[in-house]
């Protein structure tokens, strides 16, 4: 029998030797006794980090959705799968069962293939978190199809980009989505986006807001009258364990974001088994991630990993502050939920407002508290634990990253002890490493160094769409032998994980990453723009915040600054998205360079975030003269 579910320390690390020492017969026996193959593999794994190449389950056939779906119906047909909680309470939650949700993936697959889209094909789907956004992925799945989730939050110019970069054919979106107070026009985003793109033949459109909206002849089609024509049963498509599931874009320091793309088998065998043991969820459990599904967050644990574990998994449309401060914890009381999974940068805007918004609901349903995507500070840790927890349901600090599918470093709640800010250890099969500058393994505990995974987890992107030599570069060609994260960690004298940020120029604002170079290029477009160089600083809600170091060409200089850094904002919302929208821009007359010409980013975060007292040595640059004017005009 394998262990597919943790109960206690002792067995954590017997299970946590045994994955690896003999990582091929570990993720065998879990991979058999616990999913639904239509073939089994010829071999469990296959793998080489210098090409990269990695394999798992190979020529083992299946199909994601049977295991999340079909095979849960003769036991589970009438438990609910997803409990979908509107943007606005009043509007009521919807409970759609296993056998409802089964029924609209077939609906829907039917209608995709009725449209002319086959196995391997891309399709972008661009939807709120409304019911059908978690069908549309389902039903790519079902027939094969490589899903494409952009997030709903970001501008028609991004969303051509990701559209453009990997071909897709058929775009999914909605009338229009509710956030907060707030409509946004989603089905016009779309238009505007398509002008771009001249390969996408068919947009199916969601009714949701009811605004009215432009279809374009030939090209845009409602999914409603379609799905109600469909027939209720799709047999799904077999895939191969190594087929590309979906395609999700993350944001690189440099150039244009990266379609990571996520495999069937290993990807469906890593998000459920993290799933069980990370949020210890027991059958009758109501699960919430308040992610959006446009993240990985999303992908692997709103959708696949609950639906693999026949669980039932919370979809939310809204926001955390509409109608109230106390919305999370509303819906919290209202649904019972066992487990609840959301993001530091929620946690800090929540803890500032009134007690009295948590309290006025009864939590005592809690068992799980989970928290991602950024390091979480002590401050928010203990309001987390004491005022959400009542000091009585473990907090998961999870690390883990597009990239790798799944968690990767995270306590097991009940098993593994917490201590606030760490992750603590790694998850079962993962084997992270420390190194140094010079590309050695740092060993022994109270070390810090660069994070590194020595060993392929079936989790792992296996590559990026259409560039496989970025993906070689960026990830394993820093370290020998080696996956590299990009983030920083230090191990304790137990052996536990502190990660503490990245070593690259990506940014977490919010929880999202962000790179530097597409933001800068966004603001260079501006035409009074010469130069720009941006840096993170902290924040106390956002965790980190962007600064603008900005040149502008000698003609411009006259003009009114704030009416400038309006502008330049709304370039970057619209190139990117609200969320990289800069909360300081400052007019310099130049930006510290070395002698190659590089912009010295270490010396502006240094006065973004204040600290200036240490500047280290600037004689070598080329300009050290500007250093000290842009300090004196700080903000
Ligand atoms: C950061 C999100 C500290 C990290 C699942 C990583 C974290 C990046 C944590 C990936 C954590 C994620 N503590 N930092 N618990 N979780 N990060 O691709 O820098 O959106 O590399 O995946 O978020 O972000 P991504």
């Amino acid at each position: 029998m394998s262990n597919y579910f943790i109960k206690n320390l002792e067995e954590y690390f017997q299970v946590y030797r045994r994955s690896v020492r003999d990582p091929e017969t570990f993720w065998e026996e879990i991979a058999e006794e616990h999913f639904l193959w239509r073939k089994k593999w010829d071999k469990v794994l296959s793998w080489d980090f210098t090409k990269p190449e990695i394999r798992w389950f190979e020529n083992a056939k299946l199909n994601i959705t049977e295991n999340c779906l079909d095979r849960h119906l003769p036991i589970r047909k009438n438990k609910t799968a997803i409990i979908f909680e509107p943007n606005n309470p009043k509007e009521g939650a919807q409970y759609i069962t296993y056998k409802e949700l089964h029924e609209r993936v077939c609906k829907m697959a039917n209608v995709l293939v009725d449209k002319g889209v086959q196995k391997g094909d891309r399709v972008c789907i661009y939807l709120p978190m409304i019911p059908e956004l978690a069908v549309t992925v389902l039903a790519c799945a079902r027939i094969g199809a490589i899903h494409s989730v952009v997030f709903a939050g970001f501008s028609s110019t991004a969303l051509a980009t990701r559209i453009n970069d990997c071909d897709c054919k058929m775009v999914i979106t909605s009338d229009g989505s509710y956030r907060g107070k707030k409509q946004i026009d989603l089905k016009g985003i779309v238009d505007i986006a398509l002008e771009e793109c001249p390969g996408v033949e068919t947009v199916l459109v969601v009714k949701r807001t009811g605004t009215n909206i432009k279809m374009k002849e030939g090209r845009d089609v409602l999914l409603q009258p379609l799905l109600d024509k469909a027939d209720s049963y799709f047999e799904v498509v077999k895939m191969d364990a190594e087929d590309p599931l979906f395609i999700l874009y993350t944001s690189g320091s440099t150039g244009k974001p990266k379609g990571m793309v996520h495999s069937c088998g290993g990807y469906m065998v890593y998000t459920a088994y993290t799933f069980k043991n990370i949020f210890q969820y027991r059958e009758n459990d109501v699960y919430w991630c308040t992610a959006d599904i446009g993240w990985i967050t999303g992908h692997s644990y709103i959708v696949y990993g609950p639906l693999a574990n026949g669980a039932t998994t919370v979809m939310f449309e809204g926001v955390p502050t509409y109608p109230d401060f106390g919305r999370f914890w509303h819906i919290v009381e209202k649904h019972k939920v066992n487990q609840f999974y959301t993001a530091p940068t929620a946690i800090r805007a929540l803890a500032k407002e009134n007690y009295e918004y948590v309290e006025r609901y009864d939590l005592s349903s809690l068992k799980v508290l989970g928290t991602v995507g950024e390091p979480i500070n002590e401050d928010a840790w203990h309001w987390y634990n004491n005022v959400v927890g009542n000091d009585q349901s473990p907090i998961v600090d999870t690390w883990w990253q597009t990239e790798t599918g799944g968690i990767m470093i995270s306590p097991i709640p009940y098993v593994t002890p917490t201590i606030p800010t760490y992750a603590t250890l790694p998850f079962i099969g993962v084997q992270p490493a420390l190194m140094d500058e010079e590309g050695n393994e740092i060993k022994g505990n109270q070390v810090h160094g660069r994070l590194c995974i020595k060993f392929p987890w079936p989790g792992i992107a296996r590559t990026i769409w259409g560039n496989h030599e970025r993906y070689r570069d960026t990830y394993f060609a820093a370290y020998e032998n080696k996956y590299f994260t990009g983030d920083g960690a230090l191990r304790d004298e137990v052996g536990y994980y502190r990660i503490t940020g990245r070593v690259d120029d990506v940014i977490i604002v919010s929880g999202h990453n962000l790179g530097t170079a597409p933001i800068e290029d966004a603001i260079n477009e501006h035409h009074a723009v010469a130069e720009s160089a941006i840096v993170g600083f902290p924040h106390d809600i956002k965790g980190n915040a962007l600064y603008g170091f900005v040149i502008l060409k000698e003609e411009r200089e006259s003009r009114d600054s704030n009416e400038l850094r309006k502008e330049i904002n709304q370039q970057i919302t619209e190139q990117i998205g609200p969320i990289a929208k800069l909360d300081k821009i400052q007019f310099v007359p130049g930006l510290p360079k070395t002698r190659s010409g590089k912009i010295m980013r270490r010396i502006l975060r240094k006065i973004a975030s204040n600290d200036t007292d240490n500047m280290g040595d600037i004689s070598t640059l080329l300009n050290p003269e500007v250093v000290q004017e842009i300090m004196d005009n700080a903000l």
